[in-house]
């Protein structure tokens, strides 16, 4: 009996499914070690919890950056992690595993992929590029002739990238993406508001008030974290303070982040081969990663670029569920695999 698994590795979570079942499951991709020891303490979402709550003592690992592994230890530990949540009674005689990676990915970060799925498994390994399982996961036609950009902004990096008959043609990126909003919308709190939040409420209040729409109403909600004085003198003789915060106020926090992509996006279609930049017209962006769902984000970018912009429902998925097709399809889909 075999088992196939795909996963989907992004800085802050891996997606990955089970060929047999529908749904894609989601882990963040954080392990606590013990400082001295070197002791896994936890992984997944309870490393992940300990974010900015750790004492000394734990380190929080994110081992991939930039759709590459930075830690194959780490990465290792989570592949076992998730193994782990198959069903334990049944021993795989063969494991086959899928997983996305950048496009361009040197041959070294290609080889830490390679040790961290086989090094300690009786398993084969194949590789899709992620913008093509993104394709793929949203459903669009295989080997469709006419040219699709995909963009993904997932928490440490966004991609724009042409693909054609199931390959890909050109694409651009930048660092610009999830993690870089959470930190601006962390240092704007402190210095607007003189509260200083982690990382983790930080995130947490931009996937609940972030937006790029200002048609919209705007929303507020009460923050509440360790004052900064220094920035507000209102708070001089208290640790902790709460303020309101608006969504229209963070509009011009997020939105130099989304004119970033933007010009990804522009630079892009600067060397899309004039062919495919009118199949871009027809057809429009499909919109992909975590960062798709920052409210306002499609809309913001359709009127900056002038193209339709389309999502996924569930687009922190897209990549994983073309995964999923891929190992469902086959043969018919063993071409999408780079060998
Ligand atoms: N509803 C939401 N609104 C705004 N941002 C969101 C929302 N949901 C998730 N995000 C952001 O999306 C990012 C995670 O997206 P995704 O899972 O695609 O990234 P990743 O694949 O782990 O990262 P990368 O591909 O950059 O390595 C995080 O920055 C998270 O804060
Ligand atoms: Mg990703």
């Amino acid at each position: 009996m075999s088992k196939s698994i795909g996963f989907d590795f992004g800085s802050s979570c891996i997606a990955y499914c089970d060929g047999d079942k529908k749904d894609i499951m989601m882990m963040p991709s954080a392990v606590a070690f013990n400082r001295k020891t070197k002791q896994v303490l936890a992984a997944g979402a309870n490393a992940r919890k300990m974010v900015g709550r750790n004492p000394n003592f734990i380190e929080i690992v994110k081992p991939i950056k930039g759709g590459t592994i930075s830690d194959t230890n780490s990465v290792d530990i989570l592949i076992s992690e998730i193994l782990q949540r198959f069903d334990a009674d049944s021993v795989f005689k063969k494991t086959e595993f899928f997983a996305t990676i950048p496009f361009g990915i040197s041959k070294s970060d290609e080889n830490a992929f390679d040790t961290a799925f086989l090094q300690s498994r009786r398993a084969t390994l194949d590789y899709v590029y992620t913008p093509i399982a993104i394709a793929l996961g949203a459903g669009m036609p295989l080997d469709i002739s006419t040219g699709r950009m995909i963009v993904d902004i997932g928490a440490g990096h966004a991609d724009a990238t042409i693909i054609s008959h199931g390959g890909i043609v050109t694409s651009s990126s930048t660092k610009t993406a999830g993690d870089a909003i959470t930190a601006a919308v962390a240092e704007y709190i402190a210095e607007a508001h003189g509260i200083e939040v982690g990382e983790l409420t930080a995130e947490a209040i931009k996937i609940k008030l972030g937006t790029l729409d200002p048609t919209k109403p705007s929303r507020s909600i009460k923050i509440c974290g360790k004052v900064r004085p220094d920035k507000n003198p209102k708070f001089a003789n208290q640790i902790t303070a709460s303020s309101v915060i608006t969504s229209h106020e963070l509009i011009p926090i997020i939105a130099p982040f989304a004119d970033k992509i933007v010009e990804t996006i522009t630079v892009l279609l600067e060397k899309t081969p004039p062919e495919i930049s009118s199949d871009i017209s027809d057809f429009g962006i499909l919109l992909s990663g975590g960062s798709a769902m920052l409210d306002g984000m499609p809309r913001y970018l359709q009127q900056a670029v002038g193209v339709k912009i389309s999502t996924t429902k569930a687009p922190a998925q897209d990549a994983a569920r073309g995964l999923w097709r891929v190992i469902r399809g086959g043969r018919a889909y063993a071409k999408f695999t780079k060998i």
